[in-house]
């Protein structure tokens, strides 16, 4: 259980309210949606229900409560969130408050702040004597005052130092600062700052903190780019650079770049749907984030040899994560930043217009290395292209593609299509599970979660057919630890009188589960039902969740449960035959 006063602000706020005060709320039933803020979207999957105070999207998945909420949006600590909260909807809480969060939490905000601290300080500096050549090297670079400002760049002086005096004197001990890889820790020679006389570029993570940094020689000295080591909240290969912005980008798709002054220059330009993967090697684990906001992604790497190898190694591991890739072609021009400068933005718009498919551009890719007309070579070719083709889930698509490559190559469709589909067969078999899929479940399992969230919604919307629902069903028939739980506190709660079901909430332990929860309740609408029809909704979902445990019990062989099995049958049977009256 929670304390007190975090179940009082639960019970004084209103999440419409708040929420609404970030996002255009239109009401729906029984709940609120409106555009996520969490994701860029055209159509609104992000949806508020106030009688349980959850929010959920079921477009990239956030969800929770007021709490993270306010954590994930307004980038708050939880102890910032409570405070808040407390104050804007009058609930008192005692002074020597603690608030069920973790010293980890504790000590990873110390080091967030402490790297907030450092871009503060480093952008200061830009103003100083020191600092003048910095700012100039950003000028001549393109950059304007509100850009630099945007970004929080800065400049780390040429004392090793400097940095290091001035967060001691905010009072941070080593092994805060140690975290946050800001500083080089060395027995013999002392503690010294790793970034010294270097443009600074703060990396941030998708919340807007201050996660680590890249710092750039101001000429042509090397190494060109020093990176903030990966530490407790730096993987390199899972940041995604200016994602805080472009977030919020109401723009179709992400352009993914190369490099920090690729994204910067965009966004100075208006296109501000720019980010980078920190450097070109795309992972999985980018591709991961970058489909939690985007269905689509134009890959806008450097136009020479290597930025199109990395463009071909992108594609598959975008499209692994659901994500449809395209390519833009920046020649004759090195980068987007270049063309930016020397074309402006309806240039780059115009790329975007024009852009390839990621298919095409795998086949011209290829191609670069086979002699068409050599029969041979072509076969090499058609083999490395059925690779690629066969990497399609979707059936029609996949044939559409082949039946294109079949006529172009002028090849047999139907032999092109085998040679597809067994090389597909191989490869799966050989790299099952490599890829997980995007937000994929079995399809069993994924058709009674939506069986399970549809009667825990409707008895939440409408509490007094709870007696009905439960001559049906009882919590423990429901799949999952977490399903049974939420049923079991649900029914509870109504069978007390509660009136305030978001009560529930603190009964459930992590984050995690109440994410979970904001899933669950947003099951389907039934508020515009009427009686009869809701019955018969309830009895099919009911039915269907019945069933599932029986299969569930027939798979593990358990004779002891025989006896039980046969009662599950037999009620089944009867419901069968029966009408739910709500
Ligand atoms: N990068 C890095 N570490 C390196 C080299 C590169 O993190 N040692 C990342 C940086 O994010 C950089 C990007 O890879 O922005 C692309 O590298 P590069 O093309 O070398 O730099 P540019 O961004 O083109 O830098 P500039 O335009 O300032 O020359
Ligand atoms: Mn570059």
């Amino acid at each position: 259980m929670e304390n007190d006063y975090i179940e009082e602000i639960r019970q004084k706020s209103d999440i419409v309210e708040l929420i609404g005060s970030a996002v255009n709320l239109r009401r729906r039933g029984s709940r609120y949606v409106g555009l996520c803020p969490f994701h860029v979207e055209k159509t609104p999957s992000f949806s508020v229900t106030p009688s349980m105070g959850l929010y959920h999207c079921f477009g990239c998945g956030a969800g929770g409560d007021i709490f993270s909420f306010l954590m994930e949006y307004e980038n708050m600590t939880f102890p910032e969130a409570v405070l808040y909260l407390a104050e804007r909807y009058g609930v008192d809480i005692p002074k020597n408050a603690h608030y069920s969060n973790s010293s980890d939490r504790e000590r990873q905000r110390k080091v967030l702040e402490a790297n907030k601290d450092a871009a503060n300080y480093f952008y200061t500096r830009l103003f100083t004597y020191d600092g003048k050549k910095a700012l100039e090297y950003f000028y001549k670079r393109g950059l304007s005052g509100d850009t630099i400002k945007k970004f929080g760049l800065g400049y780390s002086t040429k004392y090793t130092d400097d940095l290091y005096k001035y967060i001691k004197k905010k009072g941070y001990p080593d092994d805060i600062l140690k975290d946050t890889g800001l500083f080089i820790y060395d027995e013999k020679r002392g503690t010294s700052d790793r970034f010294f006389n270097r443009v600074m570029f703060p990396i941030l993570d998708g919340a807007g903190h201050v996660i680590a940094f890249g710092g750039r020689v101001l000429g042509d000295g090397l190494p060109k780019y020093i990176n903030t080591p990966e530490t407790g909240s730096f993987d390199k290969s899972k940041t995604v650079f200016a994602l805080n912005h472009a977030r919020k980008s109401g723009r179709k798709g992400l352009i993914l770049c190369e490099g920090y002054m690729d994204v910067i220059s965009l966004h100075q330009a208006g296109i501000d749907s720019a980010v980078a993967s920190m450097g070109t090697s795309l992972t999985a684990g980018h591709a991961g984030i970058l489909s939690k906001y985007c269905d689509q992604v134009y890959i806008c790497y450097d136009s020479d040899e290597a930025g199109r190898k990395a463009s071909f190694r992108a594609i598959p591991i975008l499209r692994s994560r659901g994500i449809i890739p395209y390519v833009l072609d920046m020649s004759p021009y090195k980068d987007p930043d270049e063309l930016i400068k020397s074309e402006g933005k309806e240039a780059f718009e115009e790329r975007i217009r024009t852009c390839k498919n990621a298919l095409n551009f795998q086949e011209e890719y290829i191609k670069e290395d086979y002699d068409i007309n050599d029969p041979g070579e072509k076969t090499l070719f058609l083999k490395e292209m059925s690779k690629i083709l066969s990497g399609f889930d979707d059936r029609l698509e996949r044939e559409n593609y082949v039946k294109d490559i079949a006529l172009r190559y002028g090849v047999d469709f139907e032999t092109l299509k085998r040679e597809v589909n067994i090389i597909g067969e191989t490869l799966r078999e050989k790299t099952e599970g490599f890829y997980p899929k995007k937000k994929q479940k079995a399809p069993e399992t994924a058709g009674i979660d939506k069986a399970q969230n549809a009667v825990l919604t409707a008895i939440l919307e409408r509490p007094n057919i709870l007696g009905q629902v439960e001559k049906y069903i009882s919590p423990d028939e429901f799949t999952e630890d977490i399903y049974r739980k939420i049923a079991g506190e649900l029914f509870t709660l109504i069978e007390k009188g509660e009136k305030d079901l978001s009560k529930l909430l603190s009964s459930l332990e992590s984050d995690e589960d109440r994410k979970k929860a904001s899933e669950i309740f947003q099951g389907e609408d039934f508020s515009e039902m009427n009686g009869e029809e809701l019955g018969k909704a309830l009895k099919e979902n009911i039915l269907k969740i019945k069933r599932n445990g029986i299969e569930l019990m027939e798979a593990s062989h358990d004779l002891n449960g025989f006896n039980d099995l046969i009662n599950k049958k037999n009620e089944i049977k009867r419901m069968e035959k029966e009408r739910i009256v709500v």
